[in-house]
């Protein structure tokens, strides 16, 4: 953050209204299908704890782990606390309270997901959480489990009884949910087969397919931005747009994660889900409603008016040794559970077009991978040049273009670039910088980006969940790059763990006159 900027006191929020009360959660059970594994320590059971202390749990709430593990609910409780406590570490610590509260609500459940006793076990469950909590027999089931274990989850509930929905003994309505972890297919067969499978058991409405980018208040704040404003419409397509770049960078490297990553790659990680929800919301049309139909509908046609990509507008790569953040890194065919001669992408790049109004002819470029030289998830739009004939006699450069950066994270805000004239006698051009910060604005409030998707899975709210057209339009857009590459035996890239990516990255870019803004080094930025 720019220390010279005044701190702006919440008072000089320009007519902020005051917050709107959230609606109260239903009573719910959640059961979590991969309840010790690392997505429930580190994420999900935060965000509850989260939830617990923002009221936006349910009082009557009851949350049931399964696992193969021969475990207590005592020792289970043990394990999520130390998570919760790790990750209240810089906030305070854990508020009691709040944790008693989840605590007393917890019961795990030992079995193995293909045998219908575990299913049976679940139904007792369910039953003694109504009875004892109140959960009125609602209840999420949440798939945090390995992909290829959706199906049969799905199939097993359907047996079981589990995913209808009727009336309870109070003669209410109850509902039942089921949360889908990605990745959602691996391809665009595999995901329309696994759609076609599930929504044999689970209506359209039961189905919560998440993308936690999705939980990201920045990229909520993509809609509110582009429509609440009069400012930033009439200019958002071809007439002023040159082009645009979608980039996720991370510092980290596979970790321990290599076995599910070789099968997997950068392409298939981030791109039909992550980065593609990113782009759809930059890209869409203007809602005429805020609800989750009228939304989904409007991000769903604009993946459909992009062309399937051009594998060769697609470039990938493997990072190679180099230093990352001062540390030295290893290759990634030396990492654990990764083999020696592997041909999986660590680094993606690519070009895409979207055939409609607004967007013919401006290219989206697109870029995600991993040991790169900094941690940066923004959607950079850059502007038409202005016209440059009253510059013509000034030394130096034209007038650099304008960019509109919208920045994901970290460092949440929004800045746009501008040319003013220098200070001096002489008339000359200078590149400044308007930048807004979210921590300049609002106060930060814990959250590990779970909090809101649990919440609108709680409050029957799909608007921030993937719809099964929209999955299948994501994999159709890229899916000729993954059967290129099916028999493509060619060398893969490497790039220096630690860099901006591959120089072929750089070449795709740059065959159309463009380059990429850079990672590393943000103080070179925004010159072209
Ligand atoms: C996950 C991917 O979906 O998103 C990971 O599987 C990736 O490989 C992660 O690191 C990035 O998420 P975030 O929120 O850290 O940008």
């Amino acid at each position: 953050m720019n220390e010279q900027l005044p701190r702006t006191s919440i008072a000089a929020r320009i007519d902020a209204p005051p917050r709107r009360v959230p609606q109260p959660a239903d009573p719910c059970a959640m059961v979590i299908f991969g309840g010790s594994g690392d997505l429930t320590m580190r994420l999900l059971m935060p965000a509850l704890y989260n939830q617990a202390c923002t009221n936006l749990l349910p009082e009557k709430f009851a949350l049931i782990g399964l696992g193969t593990s021969d475990r207590t609910t005592e020792s289970w409780q043990a394990d999520l606390r130390a998570g919760v406590e790790r990750a209240t570490k810089n906030s305070g610590g854990i508020i009691e309270a709040a944790w008693n509260m989840l605590a007393s609500r917890m019961r795990y459940v030992r079995g193995d997901l293909n045998d219908p006793a575990l299913y049976a076990e679940i139904k007792k469950e369910l039953d003694r959480a109504e009875t004892q909590h109140g959960t009125e027999g609602n209840a999420i089931f949440y798939l945090a489990v390995a992909a290829s274990f959706f199906a049969t989850i799905v199939d097993r509930l359907g047996e079981a009884g589990l995913v209808r929905e009727d009336i309870n003994a109070a003669g209410r309505r109850f509902w039942r949910r089921a949360v889908i972890e990605k990745p959602f297919g691996h391809s665009v067969e595999s995901a329309r087969a696994l759609n076609d499978h599930i929504l044999q058991t689970l209506k359209e409405s039961q189905i919560f397919r998440i993308d936690h980018y999705l939980g990201k208040e920045t990229v909520q704040n993509i809609l509110a931005f582009r429509f609440g404003n009069a400012l930033f419409e009439p200019i958002w397509n071809r007439d002023r747009i040159d082009h645009v770049q979608i980039t996720s960078s991370e510092v980290v490297g596979v970790e321990k994660r290599g076995k599910f990553y070789e099968q997997t790659g950068a392409l298939r990680d981030m791109i039909p889900n992550h980065v593609l929800s990113l782009l759809s919301m930059v890209a869409m049309e203007p809602p005429a409603r805020f609800d989750a139909q009228t939304i989904r509908n409007k991000k769903s046609e604009v993946l459909a008016a992009i062309r399937p990509v051009d594998p060769s507008s697609v470039v990938r790569a493997q990072y190679g040794a180099g230093t990352v953040r001062g540390e030295r890194a290893l290759p990634y065919r030396q990492e654990r559970d990764v083999a020696r001669d592997s041909r999986t992408e660590t680094y993606v790049a690519m070009r895409l077009e979207i055939d409609n109004w607004r967007w013919a002819g401006v290219p989206f470029y697109l870029r995600t991978g991993k040991h790169l030289a900094d941690r940066r998830t923004e959607i950079a739009i850059r502007f038409k040049n202005a016209p440059t004939a009253a510059f013509e006699e000034l030394e130096g450069d034209n007038p650099r273009p304008n960019w509109l950066v919208l920045r994901i994270q970290p460092d949440e805000g929004i800045s746009l670039q501008f040319e003013i004239k220098r200070p001096g006698p002489v008339v000359e051009l200078a590149a400044v910088k308007m930048d807004f910060h979210y921590q300049d604005w609002f106060p930060p409030e814990p959250n590990v980006g779970y909090e809101t998707l649990l919440y609108d899975v709680m409050i029957g709210d799909p608007l921030l969940f993937m719809r099964a057209d929209t999955i299948e339009q994501a994999w159709r857009i890229v899916q000729p790059a993954l059967d290129y590459w099916a028999t493509d035996h060619g060398m893969i890239p490497a790039y220096p763990s630690g860099s901006d990516g591959p120089v072929e990255a750089d070449a795709l870019i740059s065959r159309s006159g463009r380059h990429w803004r850079q990672i590393g080094d943000a103080s070179e930025e925004d010159r072209r």
